[in-house]
């Protein structure tokens, strides 16, 4: 049987840059999940644009190093289900070829299965994600017997991507590609419109700045990852509060959402909260070891901004494409928003190369 690359399934549609013009020059700023995702997704679209990634901020220093990094949605109400539904598919598809590559390690990409319980059983029985995941399927009444305070649940498989690994593979590849990767902090876009043509926005809460967007609002999320490899399903209690997602070499223990919240530091009090209740559905947890406390900041808004927008001072020009706010449900959908984003600055290309040709007429 052929076996695709996973790089392959799924990948950004080639196209010609280029054809009248210079490379255009591409920063995207932001080496979180989203900034990585998009300029690899850009990097496979348009090989021969001069890419550049530009972050203050790295792995392990980003959100989604804090995250679980599961693929189960979150919904975003400002954002069309058929919308949502099909960026996780987009996503799904592409993580599930790599897990099922070599490359899966290295890339901290793995199936998982468990179950997500209800006290109260919700009101739309399905979730729209339900046929994407794999063996979605209501629980027995065997499998409840592990969740007395619980009348219903289901069960399903999915995937998750660890971090750092996910964005250390990503960076890897990136490099790959030719793309080079910055230290450096951005006050304002119009900063560059020296040194590039187009700016991805990928700077996830970085984007609530004064004068910034104020939909963004900061949902403080803390976590402990700790050592029980005895873990091997995920249990997620249905209203999203209280999780235990196993990875690779740790499960991670879930959690607040605090909005408004900017706080970095641990709260002692969350943390014994969070071991209690993740302790009710899961009493084997008693056993865990080597307990770190993270805390992370989902960027959060009614829909992701994935927008193009142009900059301009004094007869100068910046094309921008915005993506973040990608909340608390980025690893879901980020191929798909990264693809989107790709289309977006394919459409500044364009806008550049017909301005190009315009002035040499
Ligand atoms: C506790 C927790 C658990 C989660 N669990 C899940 C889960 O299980 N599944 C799921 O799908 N999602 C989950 N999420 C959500 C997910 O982690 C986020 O949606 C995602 O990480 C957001 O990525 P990002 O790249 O937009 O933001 P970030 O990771 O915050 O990246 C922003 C980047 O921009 C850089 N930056 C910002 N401002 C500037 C500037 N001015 N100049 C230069 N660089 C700048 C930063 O340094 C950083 O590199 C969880 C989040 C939390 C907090
Ligand atoms: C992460 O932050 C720590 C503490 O500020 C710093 O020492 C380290 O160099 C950072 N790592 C990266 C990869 O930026
Ligand atoms: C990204 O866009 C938001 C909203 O326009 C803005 O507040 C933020 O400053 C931008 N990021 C950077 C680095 O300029």
């Amino acid at each position: 049987m052929l076996s695709l690359a996973p790089h392959l399934v799924g990948a950004c549609p080639r196209q010609l840059c280029a054809l009248e013009m210079a490379a255009p020059k591409v920063a995207v700023v932001g080496a979180g999940l989203i900034g990585l995702s998009t300029a690899l997704c850009i990097s496979e679209a348009f090989p021969s644009c001069r890419l550049s990634v530009l972050s203050e901020q790295f792995s392990p220093n980003t959100t989604g190093d804090v995250a679980a990094g599961m693929l189960i949605p979150h919904t975003y109400p400002g954002t069309p289900i058929h919308v949502q539904k099909q960026w996780f598919k987009e996503t799904f598809t592409y993580l599930f070829a790599i897990s099922n590559s070599a490359e899966a390690s290295e890339a901290g990409i793995h199936l998982v299965s468990g179950w997500q319980v209800f006290k109260t059983p919700p009101k739309d029985e399905v979730p729209f994600w339900s046929d994407i995941v794999l063996g979605f399927r209501p629980m027995s009444a065997a499998e409840l017997q592990k969740f007395p305070q619980h009348r219903s649940g289901q069960a399903f498989t999915t995937l998750k991507c660890d971090c750092p690994p996910y964005l250390l593979w990503l960076e890897k590849r990136l490099r790959a590609n030719g793309v080079q990767v910055h230290t450096r902090r951005v006050a304002d876009l119009w900063e560059l419109h020296r040194e590039y043509d187009v700016v991805v926005n990928c700077t996830g809460i970085g984007a609530h700045q004064l004068g910034g967007d104020p939909e963004l609002l900061p949902v403080r999320g803390q976590v402990l990852k700790v050592h029980a490899p005895w873990v091997k399903h995920f249990i997620r209690d249905g209203d999203g509060s209280t999780y235990v997602y196993p990875g690779i070499d740790s499960v991670t223990l879930g959690g607040t959402r605090e909005k408004g919240s900017w706080s970095l530091s641990p709260d002692p009090g969350t943390t014994k909260d969070i071991f209690d209740r993740c302790r009710s559905l899961e009493p084997s947890l008693q056993r865990a070891q080597d307990v770190r406390v993270k805390v992370g900041l989902r960027p959060s808004r009614s829909s992701v901004r994935l927008q193009r927008e142009v900059l301009s001072r004094g007869g100068a020009k910046l094309l921008v494409v915005h993506s973040y706010g990608h909340g608390a449900g980025g690893f879901s959908v980020h191929r798909g928003t990264a693809k989107e984003a790709t289309r977006l600055v394919g459409e500044c290309i364009a806008a550049l190369q017909g301005s190009s040709s315009r002035a040499k007429l």
